[in-house]
């Protein structure tokens, strides 16, 4: 949630500009306040402000605020706060120092045994200044340095006391030619370029500099300094500490710079949203054989009997992976008759679920790879037993490593806060999925063919989509966002009904209103109590064999004097004509088990649109953060 970077160089200049660009490509996973601390001079000097580093860090005047020595310094942290504990404020925003003002410290992720932490060391005479739970390190690493351990020591004792997750990355006026990491829960890497290293929370805060970088583990620490004119690194773990282990550099390929900009866009969501046909076809990109009819997911190859032999499958994900693994779970059940239970990982964890772990696998669904539920779901499933697999966006993540074996979704680099195209890039994996289990399971290669030609139709299909309902889904949104309505419901029956979560989700998100969704069968069993003139019921229902009951549903509500959206294809529409009610038009679809990737996109606009109507910021909406790090 929070994003932490530290630099060491050996060449010494003003590291500010680097500092808080860095800071501000971080910036997307959400922030409250941010904070920078730099060692220049002997002597650390710190400056923390509410809000973002893009508005509250211009680097000339930080420069001034702190003054810089003339020939620069070799070291500085910095951080974007996402407030866990306590408000966002000055005092509680980071670098946190120890009484000394000796000891910076930056912290990712939460510490569980703060409390007590902290009344032992306010007995011990330490002063603090903040409400976090961050504070009390740079106090405990203080007072192991007043019993005689050295700076290394002290940390890798105080980390080794503490209970949570945690990426830290400490500096100290004892030691100013050293940068200190140690990683337990949450992610923590650093870049290596010739003559200077950066920490990082994640990737996106290094790639301006570098491809390449060194991930931690668990228990991990890095000892980054600079020793007779060069910087070097040593990683060890917290337990055995003089024995340095050597670990290969990652080379980052699947982004680069321009992912990290909005181009002609004028948000990242919107960019992304229009992403979605080229993403779709990257997701598919080699992984189908259109002469036997097969997918072909590499990633899984090492598995094969253990998928052929599966007889459950069980999902675990959060938010939107969740709702696209509701899809998914459709879709092999449809296709390949394999039940799916899908498990919403902070609930899967804590659970007590009787399944048989020789014949039911797991899948965790996860665009950052970084979700602690999820990833905390998979280390648990592996306790008991399961074989687990992943679809994740980010290549090298938590859980990419963690599991057995994977599929990467291969969205690209997803910056709006809301999720949109690593969905449908985890939908296109999904049907990918469904149809090797199906060939597995007796399907013919003609029908497994047939359905790839389908899957290979669907980029243009989107493509027409989004032409053709963007005009119309900005003006019914601009118009109901004036109009005060006061209740918002996605509705749909069968696979249509991940659809609605999903499109309430995002217009959650967005607007910050309260939207229901629920499948469309249910109205009559009380949801119809909250219809009135100020109820907007969004009802997806593409023409099928369904339509003449939705139909009668769909009166219900307006005999209410409800308002109503109809997503729907050309035929549904010819036969909605005479009725009052707003029309999105989607493609008409001969295989109704693909309507999913196309009729989320006006949805996504719908939110999006709406939002912009009302004034919300589309890319980093309130209270939120991209990658939940933190249970
Ligand atoms: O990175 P993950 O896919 O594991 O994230 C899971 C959820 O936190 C995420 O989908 C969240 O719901 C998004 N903000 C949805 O737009």
């Amino acid at each position: 949630m929070c994003g932490i970077v530290g630099i060491i160089t050996n060449e010494k200049r003003n590291l500010l500009p680097e500092i808080i660009s860095s800071l501000k490509n971080l910036e997307y996973r959400g922030y409250d306040s941010t904070g920078i601390a730099i060692l220049d001079d002997g002597q650390l000097k710190r400056v923390r402000r509410i809000g973002a580093p893009s508005d509250v860090f211009p680097p000339k005047e930080i420069t001034e605020e702190l003054r810089v020595s003339e020939e620069g310094f070799l070291i500085a942290i910095g951080h974007n706060r996402w407030a866990t504990h306590g408000k966002p404020s000055k005092e509680n925003a980071h670098p946190h120092f120890d009484c000394g003002g000796n000891i910076a410290v930056v912290h990712n992720g939460t510490i569980l045994n703060h409390e007590d932490l902290r009344k032992e060391l306010i007995t011990l005479g330490h002063t603090f200044l903040s409400t976090t739970d961050t504070e009390v390190i740079p106090h405990m690493i203080e007072q192991k340095i007043k019993e005689g351990l050295s700076i290394k020591d002290a940390f890798l004792d105080t980390a080794s006391s503490l209970e949570g997750s945690f990426g830290l990355a400490i500096i100290s006026t004892d030691d100013p030619n050293r940068l200190l990491l140690v990683k337990h829960g949450s992610p923590l890497l650093f870049g290596v370029l010739k003559n200077t290293l950066i920490a990082a929370s994640s990737t996106n805060a290094i790639l301006a500099y570098t491809n390449t970088f060194i991930s931690l583990s668990d228990g991990e620490y890095a000892d980054l300094s600079v020793e007779e004119g060069s910087v070097s690194y040593k990683i060890g773990t917290i337990l055995d500490r003089e024995e340095f282990i050597k670990k290969e550099a990652t080379i980052i390929t699947d982004r680069s710079l321009e992912d990290m900009s909005k181009g002609d866009y004028e948000s990242f969501m919107k960019k992304e949203i229009h992403e979605q046909p080229s993403v779709f076809r990257t997701t598919l990109l080699g992984r189908f054989n259109e002469e036997t009819g097969d997918a072909v997911l590499g990633g899984l190859i090492d598995y094969e009997d253990v998928l052929r032999n599966a007889k459950q499958i069980l999902t675990v994900a959060c938010g939107t992976a969740h709702n696209a693994s509701m899809v998914g779970g459709a879709l092999i059940e449809a296709l390949a008759g394999v039940p799916v239970r899908n498990e919403i990982a902070s609930e899967f964890r804590y659970k007590k679920i009787p399944l048989n772990t020789a014949d039911t696998v797991l899948f965790a669904i996860s665009q950052s790879g970084e979700t602690a539920d999820t990833l905390e779901s998979v280390k648990e499933a592996k306790r008991k037993g399961f074989k687990t697999f992943g679809i994740v966006n980010v290549v090298g993540s938590a859980i990419a490593e963690e599991v057995d074996a994977g599929v990467y979704a291969r969205a690209g680099f997803e910056i709006g806060v809301a999720s949109t195209k690593a969905f449908t890039a985890q939908l296109a994996v999904f049907y990918l999925l469904a149809i090797k289990l199906a060939r597995e399971r007796g399907m013919t290669a003609q029908k497994g063919r047939g359905l790839l030609l389908e899957l290979e139709e669907i980029p243009s299909l989107m493509s027409t989509t989004i032409e053709n309902t963007e005009d119309v889904v900005r003006e019914l949104a601009l118009r109901y966002a004036k109009q005060n309505i006061r209740t918002i419901n996605f509705l749909g029956r069968g696979i249509h009904v991940p659809i609605g979560i999903e499109a309430a989700l995002k217009f959650k998100e967005l607007t910050y209103l309260e939207a229901g969704s629920y499948p469309l069968g249910e109205l009559k069993h009380g949801p119809i109590a909250v219809i009135d003139k100020d109820a907007l019921s969004v009802v997806i229902m593409p023409h099928d064999e369904l339509f003449a009951l939705n139909k009668n549903l769909l009166e219900q509500i307006l005999s209410k004097n409800g308002s109503v959206i109809v997503a729907t294809d050309e035929v549904g529409a010819k036969n909605l004509s005479e009725q009052d009610v707003d029309i999105i038009i989607i493609p008409t679809l001969k295989n109704t088990l693909l309507y999913p990737l196309i009729e989320i996109l006006p949805l996504q606009l719908f939110a999006y649109y709406y939002a912009i109507a009302l004034g919300n910021n589309v890319d980093k909406p309130r209270n939120l953060a991209k990658s939940v790090t933190v249970e």
